[in-house]
């Protein structure tokens, strides 16, 4: 990263002050304690002066009582200052980073499928997690710590230029030296922060796949794999987290060194002045003093340096995922699709799936009446997941349209779409809830019996009545409790209480055994002719009885009509059917299939 893409980044963080501004008044109040505090500090090390020059020296005793009475009192309000300062920062701290992690999850919210095919999810989680910590860190203790420290710097100089001004004029070169020289020696630290975050992300991300895929590991003897792969990782952070960390361990200790270096010239300096009487013993020892005061202000605004670099490069993995371009959003003035009347229309649809050029659909076009019951069958990879993710907007066509009774849905509201489609998809997901809350986020406000009932009607009566808490069972993060069979019920069930205009099933029934996907089908039978039901199945059979049957081959709508019409026509459908036959007579065991 050049200097300027480095400044860049430093400069990013001005965007936030505006997590800062809706508690400017408590942020104020934090800074006016912390100024207090400060004065306070520096007024206990000026003291010094006083206590041997007007008390020590006369031996006034009166004035040290007086003395030290004033600093106690003044010790006393410090530690209210202190504890109010601790409380409001642990407050204000907490609602930034509510705020912000609320910021990137909506926005999160608003990204593409595809933005998540890229990003490993445990180093997506990463960044809401150890960067938006940093990055409020760096915040509440970087900015108010490196300004006072700075105001210490500043406040110190001053009073020591009251007493000597040669002091002052060593003092405040070493000084500048000690700031100049380590942001030189910086220009690499933040890309180094940088890659090291991201390799911190990137082991996150791997450990959460290794957990998830646990039983993988197992049954495929892949721990030796896993170990070295987790070694690679865990040996490229010490890579980069050497140069990161390296590169702010000087920033932060070349001013402490330098400074110890003025320290030495300023107490040479001192006791020369002294010696030749231009200072009294109480300047001299309040100079020393003030100057190792310095330190302190000196050391806040060394750690500010690095806190920038490190707060930057966190806050550079928050943009990523902020400046991640949402789905193409809803068109203003978007329509509100009304319930499905009429028919869905693929009209010469082109999807092309990214550089592969042989994979996507190309010009599909077909019509869909509502209350139909639609197989679309083909091949693996024939394109027929495509079409689903593109009836509901999770993929946008780039030719063609969808019309929903006319209305294209590229303009339409994407809620207003997806509010009446129901899918279950070839892969279920199942969140870590009750059963019964898994189901109803079909539809949230549906109430217990209806929960119940679809329960009923996706066969999962015998699996709620052998759990001892019924339907609220826990399912285990992904539904780990549950079969696969039950995972793919629970996915019916949820789709089913949604009471969708469409249901789209998209493999749904596979992992059912023969009699439950019967009773399926049966279940599905009421629906017919009131719910348009599009069912994509590589389960042949089930094309038997629908309106309409979409062949599916190579991305192209090869071949539609009813059963025995495409049986007639002797081509793709027929060849498919002739597939199964033979399968079966082959199995003849698997009477049902
Ligand atoms: N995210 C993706 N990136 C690149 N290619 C993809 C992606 N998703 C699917 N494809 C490719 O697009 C083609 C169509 O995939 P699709 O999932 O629609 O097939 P399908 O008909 O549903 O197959 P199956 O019956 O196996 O589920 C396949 O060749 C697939 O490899
Ligand atoms: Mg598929």
């Amino acid at each position: 990263m050049s200097v300027s893409g480095r400044l860049a980044s430093v400069a990013k963080l001005r965007e936030l002050t505006a997590y800062i501004k809706p508690y400017r008044w408590f942020v104020s109040a934090l800074f006016a304690c912390l100024l207090a505090e400060t004065a306070f500090e520096i007024a206990v090390r000026y003291s010094v002066r006083i206590v041997i020059d007007d008390a020590i020296t006369p031996r006034d005793v009166e004035m040290l009582i007086r003395l030290l009475t004033a600093l106690g009192a003044g010790g006393v309000v410090y530690i209210g200052f202190c504890l109010f300062t601790d409380y409001v920062w642990a407050r204000i701290s907490l609602l930034m980073i509510r705020d912000m992690r609320s910021v990137m999850f909506a926005h999160m919210q608003t990204l593409p499928v595809g933005f998540f095919a890229r990003v490993a999810a445990g180093d997506l989680s990463q960044r809401f997690t150890a960067d938006a910590s940093r990055v409020e860190e760096g915040m509440l203790f970087g900015v108010p710590m490196g300004l006072l420290g700075i105001l210490e710097v500043l406040v110190s100089l001053a009073l020591m230029a009251q007493m000597s001004g040669w002091l002052l004029a060593v003092g405040a070169i070493g000084l500048a030296a000690s700031f100049v020289l380590p942001n030189v020696l910086n220009v690499r630290a933040l890309r180094a922060h940088y890659a090291f975050r991201n390799e911190l992300g990137s082991l996150s991300g791997f450990v959460q796949q290794n957990i998830v895929g646990q039983s993988l590991v197992k049954t495929y003897n892949l721990d030796a794999k896993a170990q070295s792969d987790f070694r690679q990782r865990a040996d490229r952070i010490v890579t980069t987290g050497v140069k990161s960390y390296f590169g702010s361990f000087l920033v932060q200790r070349t001013p402490s060194l330098l400074f110890l270096i003025v320290s030495v010239a300023m107490l040479g300096a001192g006791a020369i002045l002294t010696m030749n009487g231009r200072l009294s013993i109480g300047e001299f020892v309040a100079v020393q003093t003030l100057f190792a005061g310095l330190s302190s202000g000196v050391g806040s605004v060394a750690w500010l340096l690095s806190s920038v670099i490190d707060t930057a490069a966190a806050y550079e993995r928050m943009r990523d995922v902020l400046d991640a371009t949402p789905d193409h959003p809803d068109p203003p003035g978007a329509v509100t699709l009304a319930r499905l009347a009429d028919q869905i229309e693929f009209d010469h649809v082109v999807y092309r799936q990214g550089r592969r050029h042989s994979a996507g659909l190309f010009g599909i076009s077909a019509t869909i009446r509502a209350g139909q019951y639609v197989a679309v069958v083909g091949t693996s990879g024939a394109g027929k997941t495509t079409l689903v993710n593109l009836l509901l907007r999770l993929l946008e066509p780039q030719e063609g349209r969808i019309l929903w009774d006319g209305v294209d849905i590229a303009a339409a509201s994407r809620r207003s779409l997806r509010e009446q489609i129901a899918i279950v998809h070839q892969d279920v997901i199942v969140f870590d809830a009750t059963l019964a809350e898994n189901i109803r986020l079909g539809r949230l406000d549906a109430t217990d019996d209806e929960v119940a009932v679809a329960a009923a009607v996706a066969q999962l009566t015998g699996l709620v009545k052998s759990l001892p808490d019924g339907l609220a069972t826990r399912c285990g993060e992904g539904g780990r409790s549950l079969s696969g069979g039950e995972r793919q019920r629970l996915a019916l069930a949820r789709a089913l209480v949604r009471r969708p205009a469409v249901l789209v099933l998209d493999e749904a029934t596979a992992a059912i055994d023969p009699a439950n996907e019967a009773a399926f089908l049966r279940a599905l039978q009421p629906l017919r002719g009131k719910t348009t039901i599009i069912t994509v199945t590589h389960r042949i059979f089930m094309a038997r009885e629908a309106d309409l049957v979409l062949v599916m081959s190579g991305g192209r709508l090869v071949e539609a009509g009813r059963h025995h019409e495409l049986l007639g026509l002797g081509g793709h459908y027929a060849a498919l059917w002739q597939s199964r036959e033979s399968a079966t007579k082959e199995r003849p065991a698997d009477a049902t299939a």
